[in-house]
C-alpha cells in the first residue's frame, strides 16, 4: 500500500514538500495562507473520505514561507473506524516522497483550569492510551524500524523555535503532555480526573497515531493543541463538538499568526 500511495502521490504533487501539515478540527483556515495552492481531493489519491463535520478531506499542496507544504485538512480518526496503519502508510509515502517534518495540530480538552479554552498548548510530549498503534503488524525495514525510539518524539529545536516565535509575538503558549483516548465519547469526570494524575495536560481523540508514525518513519515533529474546552468535571457546560469548532476558530488565528513566522525560517 505504502508503493502505491508514493506513485499517486508523485503523479498528482507537482513540487516535492518538505513539511506535511495536519489540520485538526475547526483549524481548516491555516491552509488559507499558502501560496499557489492546488487542492487534490482524497479520493484522488486512494484515501477513504474524511466524514467529520470540519474536516473537508482533501490535500492543499502549496508554498508557506520558504517551504513547499503538503496539508491534510481532513484527519483519519480512530473512532471513525479507518485502521491504525492507514495512518502508518500515508506517513509514510510522504516520508519517501521527501517530506522530513510534519507539524500537527488538533482541537484538545485541557485537563487544568489554568488552560482554559482558547489557549494554544506547545505539545513536549505524549501518553498513548488509544488502545491501539498504527506500527502493529509487519514490518519493512525500509519503512522504519521495529521497535522505534519516542524518547523525544517531539522535536525539542522546533520547539524551541515556536517558543521564542511566541515570545516575539506576544502570543501566550503553554507547554504540556498531550493523552490520546480513542473517543468517540468525551471522557468522564472520573477519567479526566485519572488523566491528570498520570500526568497529561490535555486530551484528545488524534494526533498521536500520525506522531507514532511520523517518528518511525524519520520525521521532525512539531505539535499544537488549540484548547477548546476544560475536560468534564472542570467545567459546567457539557461538550458539543459545536463549541469545539467554535473555540478552535477563534485560537486558530493565532496559531496561524505562529505558523506563519515559523515557516519564514528555512
Ligand atoms: N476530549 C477529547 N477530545 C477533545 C476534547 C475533549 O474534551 N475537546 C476537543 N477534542
Amino acid at each position: 500500500m505504502i508503493e502505491q500511495y508514493v506513485k499517486t502521490l508523485k503523479k498528482h504533487l507537482a513540487g516535492r514538500p518538505d513539511t506535511l501539515l495536519i489540520l485538526g478540527s475547526g483549524l481548516g483556515a491555516l491552509a488559507d495562507g499558502m501560496q499557489d495552492s492546488m487542492i487534490i481531493p482524497y479520493e484522488k489519491i486512494g484515501l477513504p473520505s474524511a466524514g467529520v463535520a470540519g474536516h473537508k478531506g482533501q490535500l492543499v499542496v502549496g508554498r508557506l514561507g520558504k517551504h513547499e507544504v503538503v496539508c491534510m485538512q481532513g484527519r483519519f480518526h480512530l473512532y471513525e473506524g479507518h485502521p491504525p496503519r492507514l495512518i502508518k502508510e500515508i506517513i509514510c509515502a510522504f516520508a519517501q516522497i521527501g517530506v522530513q517534518n510534519l507539524i500537527v495540530t488538533n482541537a484538545a480538552g485541557s485537563l487544568k483550569k489554568e488552560m482554559p479554552a482558547g489557549s494554544l498548548m506547545l505539545i513536549t510530549d505524549h501518553i498513548n492510551l488509544s488502545g491501539q498503534n498504527p506500527l502493529i503488524g509487519a514490518n519493512d525495514e525500509k519503512d522504519g524500524p521495529r521497535f522505534p525510539d519516542m524518547s523525544e518524539a517531539y522535536d525539542l529545536k522546533c520547539r524551541n523555535r515556536l517558543k521564542s516565535i511566541a515570545d516575539k509575538c506576544g502570543i501566550k503558549l503553554d507547554e504540556g503532555v498531550y493523552l490520546m483516548v480513542s473517543g468517540p465519547n468525551f471522557e468522564t469526570a472520573a477519567e479526566i480526573k485519572a488523566f491528570r494524575t498520570l500526568g497529561a495536560d490535555a486530551v484528545g481523540m488524534s494526533t498521536v497515531p500520525e506522531v507514532i508514525s511520523a517518528v518511525y518513519a524519520g520525521m521532525k515533529v512539531l505539535g499544537v493543541s488549540v484548547i477548546t474546552n476544560l475536560g468534564a468535571g472542570l467545567q459546567k457546560a457539557r461538550q458539543t463538538h459545536r463549541e469545539t469548532l467554535a473555540q478552535a476558530a477563534a485560537a486558530a488565528e493565532n496559531l496561524k499568526k505562529l505558523l506563519e513566522f515559523y515557516m519564514e525560517e528555512e
